[in-house]
Formats: C-alpha cells, structure tokens, sequence
C-alpha cells in the first residue's frame, strides 16, 4: 500500500466520482476531519465511574471518559440501549404504566422512530458522532407542500383535506394583496418616499405572486386542476381558497401555522440515520457496550464520604456498586422515584421539573398508498383533531409496505390517547386517519403506539422549564451533587433532541475531567 501513491490510488478506486472516503480513511491516507475536537488532556488515573442509563447521554459519556482512561460501568434498565432514541421493529417490546407490555408486530425491515425521527443540519455535534461512528445518514424530508392541512369543525373548508401548498400559497397571496392595499398612503407606508412605497409594493407582489393591479388572483405556485402536459395542454388553476373561507374553517387556528418553516431546528436540511434512528445507539454500544450492565434497575443512589454507592436490582437480585463518581442520566420523573440523599434544592428539582406528554403510533400498511396515489414522499400532514400529525417515512420510498406515523401529539392530545388501550389507539387512529386517507381500511395491517408519559423507565417525552424554572429547578441541577453528576436531554437548553444528550454528556465529562485533573476544561469551548 505504501507503494502506491495517493493519485494512484484516486485514479484505481476512482474516487474522483466519490465513494471511498471512508476507505481511505481506514488507510490512514486522509486525515480524520476535526469535526467537532473534544481533546481533553490528562489521565484518569484509574478513577471508577458508574453511569446510571444507557441512553444516548449515558453511552457517549462513557465513550468520552473512556478515551481518557476511566473505568466506566453503566447501569441500564431495560433490556436493551438508547432509551428514547428507538426504533420500533418487529418484537420490540414497550412497558406501560397500566397498560402492561406489548410487541411490535411489524415485517422484518419495517419500523418506525418512536423517539426522535429527525436531525437539524446545525445539531452540530450529533452529526460529528454520527460520522465518529460511521453511522450512515440520508436527508430527512420534513417539508412537503404535497401534504395536507385536515381541519375538523365548522365552515366549507373544514372536514376536507387540504392541499399544504394551497393554504400556504393563498394566505400569502392574500395577506400580500392586504398590505399592498395599504400601501397607498395608508398608515403602512406613512413617512415612505413613493419610490420606498413602489419597492415595497414590488416586493409584496412578488412574494404573494400579485398582478400588476396587486390583487391575488391564483397563482400556479399552488397547483393546478389539470397538470402541464404535451400538446395544447398547458395545464389549469383551479380557483383559489377565500380567506374567509379558510378563516371559517379554522385554517388560520395555530394548529396549522406554519411551524415547519418557521422554527429553527425544523429548518432544513434534516437528517435521519439510514435503517432507524436507533443505528445511533447501537454504534454507541459497539463502542461501549462492554460496560453495559442490562435489566439493571437502580433503587438507590447515595453520596458517601468519597466515592458513591448505587443500588440496583436484576434478574437475580439485589446488587450494589461503589464508585469514585456517579453520571446519573435517569429521567428526573423516573428519578423522583428513586431512593437518593442528595441536597433538597436538588430534590426538589427532581420531583419538579415537568416533563412532555406526548406519544406516536405507527402503521403498518400493505401499501404505501401516501405515495402511490396521493404524491406524498415524506413531510407531515396536520389537523386540529386528537392526531396533530401523520408523518409519512423519509425512507424507502416506492417499496412495497410502509409504516406512517399516524399521530404524534402533545399534551391533553396526547394524555387522552395515552389513556386508551393499546387496541383503542389503534382504532381511533384509523377511524380519524381514514377521514384524510379513506385507503387505511383496505391497506392496514398492524400498529404499535407508544405514549411516553406513561412508558416505564421514561414517564415523560422531554423536559419542559419555564423561564423561572431555569433559574429554580435547571441551575441547582447544573452543579454536581457531591459526586453524582447529572446529564441528558433535561440539563441543557437542547430539550428533545439528541444533540442535548450528547452536549450533555460532554459537559459531564469535561466538569468531572476537570475535578480528578485539576485543570480547568471548559464545554462548550467558545467559539467551537
Ligand atoms: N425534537 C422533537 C421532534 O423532532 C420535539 O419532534
């Protein structure tokens, strides 16, 4: 190999069109890129540290420490890793409160994310682990115009669904034609020079798609009745959307702005893992799964005078460990439940701090009709009824079968579906899914729901603080109680997204690294 020389080497593999990166790589012939460096210098001098989760936060933790040389045990519950971050496949397994356990029944190759189903392109150090572990990515299409908007309620519009880009393209038609009316020595343009005034209103056309009379008539951006074609057929509009029409049908109600576009980390590009969120998790096992103590439910977790003691039990009964050090990435519901001698502001933040209600079913279909007869590759369709959304897969597209994501909701929505059964959920997210996609009664075929508030060892989707809370229940949490360290998505301001997991987990490891080292690391570092 070493013979060989780098253009040669391009010029065989033909790597100019791309492919052997990570080959050469492996061959040491490009330098790894600094994606996102984490060097802390120093030795851990053979320091113990049990971690309490094998979710995302727990496992990177791990991964970190161990580069430095610390003992690392973790402790995880369940039978298998990641916690949230987990896709459902055939014989997954769920736990929830009331409701018992129950298996997924999907075909081999089916699955959902039941967790987190998207990456925002800034997320910045979960790509970078991504690419540390040769975790494949493919981009996540979180927009589609091609979806619909589904009101349930009163006027002409509502019960009908609703192309995404009809809405879209009216309303900004409408409300362009609004403010160029009032542009015309109104109280918008008061103070503007004509020629101000004229580039406004140029703007204002061109953003509504206004005639030259600024009225919104239609405009192609929202479709068409008969598609462009061959010949003399050039393709009809159809007429647009009144705005009463779409006001009285509840089309301007907050259930249907325009979230996707407008918040930050719904902006593309998004990224998914390639085969399952959950290939995040399991390179983070490859790397540490050594450590993993499964089916290991903590009881107990108590300062000593130096070093920790935690208490579990497993398959065979009570057990214990000592450590120097302790990272505990439980969920603060969960802990809440856990026997603990930590301070009382620290206690008190842990039975305080109040988590998301929130859950998603995925169906399983004979075909992906969504596809096949309605042009719907990806993105999210709306509705103000109990689902909020059906997310349609980013993945697969024009194979056979198919699961969708039937509703994933929040709060009262989705305590009320959590407070059904595992069947009833079902058959209230087919009877409300066929209202948009009659084709769910001929094509269905299984289903699994998972209502995270009420799932065992999570009891909460994510952690929500109000501004006070940060200062009342998050800082007290942010220092470490004597030697137990907390981390995941709940210490930082990165709530229900990988990226707080994996933030926190360095911010742990750089705090704790800083303590046995007795230099000063500092996480984030300015300016990375
Ligand atoms: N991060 C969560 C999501 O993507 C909230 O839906």
């Amino acid at each position: 190999m070493n013979k060989l020389s780098r253009r040669d080497f391009l010029k065989r593999t033909g790597a100019f069109t791309g492919g052997v990166y990570p080959s050469m790589l492996a061959m040491g012939m490009l330098p790894a890129a600094p994606a996102h460096p984490f060097k802390l210098e120093g030795n851990a001098n053979g320091k113990e540290v049990v971690i309490l989760g094998a979710g995302l936060a727990g496992m990177a933790a791990a991964y970190e420490l161990t580069k430095l040389g610390y003992k690392c045990t973790i402790l995880e519950a369940r039978e298998r890793v990641g916690g949230r971050c987990w896709s459902v496949r055939k014989g997954s397994i769920n736990e929830e409160k009331e409701l018992g356990a129950h298996t997924a029944g999907f075909d081999e190759g089916q699955y959902f994310n039941a967790g987190p189903s998207r990456i925002p392109h800034h997320h910045a150090l979960t790509l970078h682990y991504c690419k540390e572990l040769n975790v494949p990515i493919q981009v996540y299409n979180n927009v589609n115009e091609n979806t619909y908007y589904y009101s349930e309620g009163k006027g002409p519009l509502s019960n009908k669904k609703v192309r995404v880009r009809e809405v879209h393209n009216d309303m900004r038609g409408w409300m362009a034609e609004l403010l160029a009316k009032g542009m015309d020595g109104g109280k918008i343009d008061a103070g503007m020079s004509k020629e101000d005034t004229l580039k406004v209103v140029e703007y204002l056309r061109a953003e509504g798609g206004l005639d030259v009379d600024k009225l919104y008539k239609v405009s192609a951006r929202r479709g068409y009745i008969e598609s462009p074609g061959p010949g003399d057929r050039e393709g009809k509009l159809g007429d647009p959307l009144t705005l009463l029409a779409m006001l009285q049908s509840g089309l301007l109600d907050p259930d249907f702005y325009n979230v996707a576009e407008y918040t930050y980390e719904l902006q593309g590009t998004l990224f998914q893992a390639v085969g399952g969120m959950d290939k995040i998790a399991t390179a983070f096992q490859q790397k540490v799964g050594g450590m993993i103590r499964l089916n290991a439910e903590v009881t107990s977790i108590r300062n000593l005078e130096q070093g920790v003691k935690v208490v579990y039990k497993d398959k065979t009964g009570e057990k214990s460990l000592q450590a120097d050090f302790c990272i505990c990435t439980i969920p603060l519901p969960v802990l809440s439940n856990i026997d603990h001698n930590f301070s009382s502001d620290v206690s008190r933040a842990i039975d305080s701090v109040v988590y998301m209600n929130t859950g998603k079913i995925g169906l399983q279909f004979k075909r992906r009709f969504w596809e096949e007869d309605e042009g719907i590759y990806g993105g999210i369709t709306h509705t103000n009824n109990q689902l909020t959304q059906i997310f349609y897969p980013s993945y697969d597209y024009l194979s056979g079968k198919g699961v969708l994501i039937g509703y994933y909701n929040f709060n009262d929505k989705a305590v009320a579906t959590g407070n059904l059964s595992y069947q009833q959920r079902e058959q209230f997210a087919l009877d409300k899914g066929s209202q948009i996609h009659p084709q769910y009664r001929q094509e269905f075929e299984t289903s699994f729901s998972v209502s995270w508030h009420k799932t065992k060892y999570n009891m909460g989707g994510w952690a929500l603080y109000s501004a006070e809370e940060r200062q009342s229940l998050y800082k007290p949490l942010l220092q470490p109680d004597k030697q137990v360290y907390f981390a995941g998505e709940h210490m930082t301001y990165l709530n229900a997204w990988m990226a707080g997991a994996f933030e926190s987990a360095r911010s742990v490891v750089a705090a704790l690294h800083s303590r046995t080292s007795g230099s000063r690391f500092a996480y984030p570092v300015l300016g990375s």
